[in-house]
């Protein structure tokens, strides 16, 4: 079973927790960046990704994975924002072939939990399946292998 761990995050939490889970997993590990980076400032990020929420925006991504292919599972790791994961979750989504692998979401938040991250996530991975998006907050080894 090849794992993927790919994660996206803004100031470091989901970064640790992703770090976690691929060490658990023996998961390759893979930081997912917008062409554009978001701001430092929190007021200025809060703002351009609700209104990239609202426009149901695709931000352009400067990762690239070229062999997605060899993996058997993908690990999606990524900070709520407004009660949503960050659309450039779903540009990922919408950019890859899934077909025949499953996706697991992992989150971190500030209290509201995955709201609708799950939803967005199965609407935008047309090729594979989504399987759930848990709470990786306090995930310990033994969590991460009744999560998978
Ligand atoms: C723009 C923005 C929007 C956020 N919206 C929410 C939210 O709707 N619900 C919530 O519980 N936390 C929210 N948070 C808090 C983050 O989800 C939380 O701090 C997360 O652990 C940060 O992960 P990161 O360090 O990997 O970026 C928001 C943070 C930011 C920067």
């Amino acid at each position: 079973m090849k794992t993927l761990v790919v994660y996206y995050s803004w100031s470091g939490t989901t970064e640790k927790a992703a770090k976690r889970i691929a060490k658990v997993t023996d998961g390759d590990l893979v930081k997912l960046e917008p062409e554009k980076a978001y701001p430092a400032s929190y007021g200025m990020t809060a703002l351009k990704s609700l209104v990239e929420q609202i426009i149901h925006a695709r931000p352009k991504l400067k990762t690239t994975i070229p062999n997605l292919e060899q993996y058997d599972r993908i690990l999606l790791g990524f900070p709520i924002w407004w009660y949503n994961c960050p659309m450039l979750v779903c540009s990922f989504l919408e950019q890859y072939d899934f077909s025949g692998k499953k996706v697991y979401g992992f989150c971190t938040h500030g209290g509201s939990g995955p709201s609708k991250s799950f939803a967005a996530m199965q609407k935008a991975c047309k090729t594979g399946t989504v399987v759930e998006c848990i709470d990786a907050g306090s995930l310990t080894e033994q969590k991460i292998r009744e999560w998978l």
